[in-house]
């Protein structure tokens, strides 16, 4: 194909409605703004006035698209967001985000530090070292830079131990360079119906801020919560909440659900690209784990393990298919999965399944899916990477 062929393609296909894009779609995800602001103003309505909502768009908004859904979820109350890394921070205000974006994770290069301070992102400072590194290179840049001081109250991961929070918190105030913006913990089991470990994290998060208000050093915000505790404790609250899965629809624990009504975000679907009949004793897909008992009907369906449907589901996973539920059968390969779909009439290719999502009164959830896999819905979500186009609903 020539240059001048190929850009009357491409400008076609850019000026066509999103509805005939879809048509043109193997597989895609759904992402219902609508349910996301009702998650938005469900959570905030369990919230005090002071209290503020962080929205945690990490790992690509778990899986929804970080640029996509940013807008609404500020528009809808948030008032910060946080992310995991540098590379999720550029990316959110080369997309237009002003709001302040923390940055959770660790940042320990001078790279970094260069990267943060020219676009205006918000590090987490886990060690003194950190301070020290941070307080240098900004020096060297001329610029002053607000930044979030992490303890470790108990969940073990990055943060000074609560103990140390006073000498930590003073050496940073001391640093010309650094601003404290707030001091934070994380919790390890606030999903967990017995409060014991979370009161305990709790407690060591008071102790290290009372102390460090008896030095005089009180910092002007103060935030612990993630979704579970955020639902499950209002004395967690503090600040500011920084809440990930709930503004996605879906409920950290079981016990939770009674605390608000969530809505799911986002839906998986497919086209069936063939249908085809099989003769009894047909194996299906790589190493034949499954072989039909009978002649079966089956069809291709354009998803598979590169999209976020994971492998180990294969044989155990159902789609919805005209309301109805339809089991997948064989290896679930790469690019495509296989139904059996003897119970469905006059088939034909370009139909949708449903992987996660509704369909009259049944629906399927990244839940169901953890739940078969012994995994959490947080690592289902994750799955959905770029490969599939997101559609705005
Ligand atoms: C430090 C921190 N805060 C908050 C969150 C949000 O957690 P959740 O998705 O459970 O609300 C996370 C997510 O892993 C996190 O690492």
């Amino acid at each position: 194909m020539v240059w001048s062929e190929k850009s009357r393609v491409k400008t076609y296909w850019e000026s066509d409605s999103w509805l005939s894009q879809l048509s043109c779609q193997r597989a895609w995800v759904e992402i219902d703004h609508s349910a996301l602001r009702h998650n938005v103003q469900a959570i905030k309505a369990i919230l005090q006035p002071k209290t503020q909502l962080m929205a945690v768009i990490k790992a690509d908004a778990y899986g929804h698209g970080a640029v996509n859904v940013a807008p609404t979820l500020l528009e809808a109350g948030c008032t910060s967001v946080a992310v995991a890394t540098v590379g999720e921070g550029i990316e959110l205000r080369k997309g237009g985000v002003n709001a302040p974006i923390l940055i959770l994770g660790a940042t320990p290069t001078p790279a970094e530090v260069r990267a943060i301070a020219l676009w205006g992102l918000e590090p987490t400072l886990s060690s003194p070292e950190q301070a020290l590194l941070y307080n240098r290179v900004l020096q060297e840049l001329g610029v002053e830079l607000g930044v979030h001081l992490k303890l470790d109250t108990g969940m073990s991961r990055l943060g000074v131990h609560w103990s140390e929070a006073t000498s930590f918190a003073s050496l940073v105030k001391n640093l010309p360079s650094l601003k404290i913006l707030s001091i934070y913990s994380h919790l390890a089991t606030a999903d967990d119906p017995n409060p014991e470990m979370m009161k305990l994290q709790q407690q060591r998060y008071q102790q290290a801020i009372a102390q460090l208000k008896s030095q005089g050093l009180t910092p002007p915000c103060l935030h612990l919560a993630n979704s579970a505790a955020t639902l499950s404790d209002r004395s967690l609250h503090y600040d500011l909440v920084r809440v990930g899965l709930a503004l996605y629809g879906l409920y950290p624990a079981p016990h939770l659900r009674r605390v608000l009504s969530l809505h799911p975000v986002l839906e998986v679907k497919a086209r069936i690209t063939q249908v085809k009949t099989i003769p009894k004793g047909t194996g299906v897909s790589y190493g034949h784990h499954f072989s039909s008992d009978r002649p079966l009907k089956i069809a291709v369906v354009g998803i598979g393990y590169a999209d976020g449907v994971p492998r180990n589901l294969s044989n155990k996973l159902q789609v919805l298919l005209r309301g109805q539920l339809v089991p997948q059968i064989g290896a679930i390969t790469m690019d495509q999965l296989m139904l059996d779909v003897s119970k469905i009439p006059d088939l034909q290719p370009g139909e949708v399944v449903t992987l996660l999502g509704r369909e009259g009164n049944i629906s399927l959830t990244a839940d169901d899916w953890a739940n078969t896999l012994g995994t959490i819905s947080w690592e289902i979500l994750c799955g959905f990477k770029h490969r599939l186009p997101r559609i705005n609903r």
